[in-house]
């Protein structure tokens, strides 16, 4: 099956090409590398011992993207193409709209337009907003309160409306907790613009010597020590629960919607102290201020993902923070 990845050479997308090709499938990459890098191609390359087609481009030009689904005769789509920083959604709203929504539209029809109509969709428990409780399972009311989890929100409502009225389209929404870690080779990993938004990352340049400091977002949160609780997920597992999710769509049309966590709570505290223990470095920080937009605690129920994919995270925080390390250490520089 010819598998069209967009967003391929991101952070997940790259993961989940390598397991898609040690599934048996083929891959093919449409990235406009708006927020990536053309380095990860080659080490795709290299991991996976084989050529997989890549194509520079938006997803939003239509003429060329037809001409592709065609030509690569592509079945079936993992769409993970978006821009997913919080704060710049607040700053810019249009920009995320048009480029996460409108965008995603205009690829769509193209699908529709050619017969294609197996979708994976990169949704974020982001769409939870503030949950009422913890685990959070996707029966919860869906309250984004910002932009970028808003584009989640109506695209995962655009894949429940293609789907309504016994049609022929297939589509799961798959609800990511926090992916951190990166390929065991250390050939792949995340590699974000300037000064990373997420507490992983930042943590491994602090590691690095490459930033002085983390600043932890409040002690008072009403948690087990006072900071922050998330699910940190493996991205190698999260990687895995795409190819669950197409297996699925082999089997079953319409529409379902998954969480994809550990199902395990971690504060900032506690992932700065596995950091500290698996890379065998200080990480210097202070306690500042809560960050606006923040919640307390966040953790999936993530019965659904085992019972309707057949699908559950096998790394731990351990392993994911010398994962994390290893791709740090061996490119300061991400892939430049
Ligand atoms: P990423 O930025 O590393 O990857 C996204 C990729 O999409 C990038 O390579 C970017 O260049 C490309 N892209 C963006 N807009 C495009 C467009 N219009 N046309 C073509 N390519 C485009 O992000 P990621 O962390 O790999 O996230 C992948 C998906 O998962 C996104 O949809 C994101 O919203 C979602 N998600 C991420 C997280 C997370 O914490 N990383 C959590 C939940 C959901
Ligand atoms: C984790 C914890 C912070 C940075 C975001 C998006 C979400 C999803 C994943 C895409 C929190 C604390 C952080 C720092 C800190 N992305 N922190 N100091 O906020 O759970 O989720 O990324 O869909 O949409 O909102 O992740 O990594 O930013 O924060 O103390 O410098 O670390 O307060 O408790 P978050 P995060």
């Amino acid at each position: 099956m010819n598998v069209l990845v967009t967003g391929g050479l991101g952070y997940i997308g790259s993961h989940t090409v390598v397991e898609l090709v040690a599934a048996g499938y083929k891959p093919v990459i449409v990235d406009s590398l708006v927020n990536s890098n053309r380095g990860c191609l080659s080490r795709l390359h290299t991991i996976t011992n084989s050529e997989i087609p890549f194509y520079h481009m938006d997803i939003s030009d239509s003429t060329k993207m037809r001409q592709i689904l065609s030509k690569e005769k592509i079945t079936g789509v993992i769409h993970f193409a978006a821009l997913k920083a919080v704060g710049e959604s607040v700053a810019k709203p249009l920009s995320y709209y048009a480029n996460n929504v409108s965008s995603t539209i205009s690829f769509l029809e193209d699908l529709e337009h050619l017969g294609i109509r197996q979708v994976v969709f990169s949704s974020s428990a982001t769409v939870y907003g503030n949950p009422k409780s913890v685990p959070i399972s996707e029966d919860f009311e869906v309250h984004a309160i910002n932009p970028y989890g808003k584009t989640k929100s109506i695209i995962e409502e655009l894949g429940r409306d293609l789907c309504a009225n016994d049609s022929p389209w297939a589509w799961v929404n798959l609800r990511y907790f926090n992916p951190i870690g990166a390929h065991e080779s250390g050939l792949i990993g995340e590699d974000p613009k300037g000064i990373p938004n997420n507490l992983l990352p930042y943590i491994a340049k602090v590691a690095a010597g490459s930033l002085p400091e983390l600043v932890v977002f409040g002690d008072d949160w009403p948690t087990i020590d006072g900071t922050g609780v998330r699910d940190y997920i493996h991205v190698v597992d999260l990687a895995k629960g795409h190819i669950e999710a197409l297996r699925y769509m082999e089997r079953n049309r319409g529409e379902v919607t998954v969480n994809l966590g550990t199902g395990s709570g971690v504060s900032v505290l506690e992932l700065i102290s596995a950091f500290e223990k698996a890379s065998g470095r200080k990480v210097p920080y202070r306690i500042g201020p809560r960050r606006q937009g923040d919640i307390a605690e966040c953790f999936a129920d993530s019965t659904k993902a085992l019972k309707i994919l057949n699908w559950r995270a096998h790394f731990n925080l351990e392993r994911m923070c010398q994962d994390s390390w290893r791709w740090q250490a061996q490119n300061q520089r991400g892939y430049e």
